[in-house]
């Protein structure tokens, strides 16, 4: 059985971005912070981290955010960007301004192109991010795919075959399924997640991808109802859609 990590609380706050060690105390000693309906008194005792934290804890009256062993989905809309070193708005920016204080930071689990929409995963669990996006997982991401031409009709085996060589690159691609929608338009899932990796097999095979939209992860299908911006964060039946759970776990 996993053991339940724990942190003093005013640690566990100040992590949280709810202020500095110093001030986290002060919520505590203003009578700000409950637990199950009982105020805080004591800034250094040790909490559980657990999930249900967020429920059960109140700061200023409001709930706690959720805690550290977060994962959420995030509706990735075109134009923000995943990475510091590209320009434009960052998806972190998406996301409530407290939650860019955090230690361990927010990342996001693997990338999406500025011009990419879709389901994108983040976490703080670099234990997740190292699962999710290890080459060993071979964890299936579909993408919905809008073409530039029709489609030729030899798509289908040949991302199938295992055998396709982007250019500059030294490996063939693994085996990729492809589902044709329309004539110019169509499913391509991928187990795996080489640079720019669609909008090249389109150009290999003579295409040109028009618009591009990730929407499934493993079993985890991006939610109808999440629009473009906005965030969900998961529970352990989401995550158990994404992988199996660790061994030993
Ligand atoms: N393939 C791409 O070309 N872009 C993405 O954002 C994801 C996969």
């Amino acid at each position: 059985m996993s053991k339940i990590p724990t942190l003093r609380l005013d640690r566990l706050l100040a992590n949280m971005g709810y202020g500095s060690r110093r001030e986290v105390q002060q919520l505590v000693h203003a009578g700000l912070v409950t637990l199950d309906g009982e105020t805080l008194e004591d800034p250094d005792q040790r909490m559980a981290v657990t999930r249900d934290l967020s429920e059960r804890m109140l700061i200023r009256g409001k709930p706690l955010d959720p805690p550290p062993g977060l994962a959420l989905m995030l509706h990735k809309p075109l134009g923000v960007t995943c990475s510091h070193k590209e320009a434009g708005p960052l998806v972190y920016g998406l996301l409530p301004e407290r939650w860019r204080r955090r230690d361990p930071a927010i990342s996001t689990i693997g990338r999406l192109d500025k011009e990419t929409s879709g389901l994108l995963l983040m976490t703080d669990d670099g234990n997740l991010l190292h699962r999710v996006i290890s080459p060993r997982t071979h964890l299936p991401k579909r993408y919905h795919v809008t073409l530039d031409r029709p489609l030729r009709g030899d798509e289908a085996e040949i991302f199938a075959a295992g055998t396709l060589m982007l250019e500059g690159e030294e490996k063939p691609l693994l085996p990729a399924r492809l589902e044709a929608l329309a004539e110019q338009s169509a499913y391509l899932t991928l187990t795996e997640g080489r640079y720019h990796q669609v909008r090249r097999m389109f150009a290999a095979v003579g295409n040109h991808v028009t618009a591009l939209h990730r929407d499934r992860i493993g079993d985890l299908i991006l939610p109808g109802d999440l629009e473009p911006g906005q965030y969900r964060v998961l529970s352990e039946a989401d995550l158990a859609l994404i992988l199996p759970p660790a061994k030993g776990a």
